[in-house]
């Protein structure tokens, strides 16, 4: 193994990380228009499970953006470097309930894409405490994406 956590380590680690903050805050804004503007019989439970879903979304966001700052870069922190950084599209306050919910599902499926092979990165480099929060933060969206899912018909 090479050396355990170098600066060009951490640096490749805070660097992998930027995009799952960005997506961790656009999620975190998808989450709330949902939980807003939802509409019809799913409402009340979309709505409680929206809003259980931002609440803990707002404390990993700074989770992971102290992570980066612990690892010594600039934690992004600006709408214009979260769109340029993130991929999960900006919700429909328009969609019905059930689409509203597959959109939010198929964000949590994107970001758990995006951590699943950081984990092992981060590992690889002995850094486990950023592996142990994207552990978690995996954990998070996988669960998300069955509770979404078990929502609406496939
Ligand atoms: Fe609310």
């Amino acid at each position: 193994m090479s050396n355990p956590f170098s600066q060009a380590d951490r640096t490749q680690i805070a660097e992998a990380m930027k995009p799952i903050l960005a997506e961790s805050v656009q999620l975190y804004v998808a989450t709330q228009n949902v939980h807003w503007n939802v509409t019809g019989p799913l409402f009340q439970a979309v709505h409680a499970l929206t809003e259980e879903q931002y609440l803990e979304l707002a404390p990993a966001i700074d989770e992971i953006a102290e992570r980066i700052r612990s690892l010594g870069q600039k934690a992004p922190g600006t709408m214009a470097q979260y769109m340029a950084l993130g991929s999960i599209e900006d919700g429909d306050e328009n969609a019905n309930a059930e689409d509203m919910v597959r959109a939010l599902k198929n964000g949590h499926n994107t970001i758990a894409n995006h951590i699943r092979p950081l984990v092992a990165t981060a590992a690889d480099v002995n850094d486990e405490v950023s592996a142990g929060l994207l552990t978690d933060r995996l954990t998070v969206h996988e669960k998300a994406q069955w509770m979404l899912g078990a929502m609406v018909a496939e």
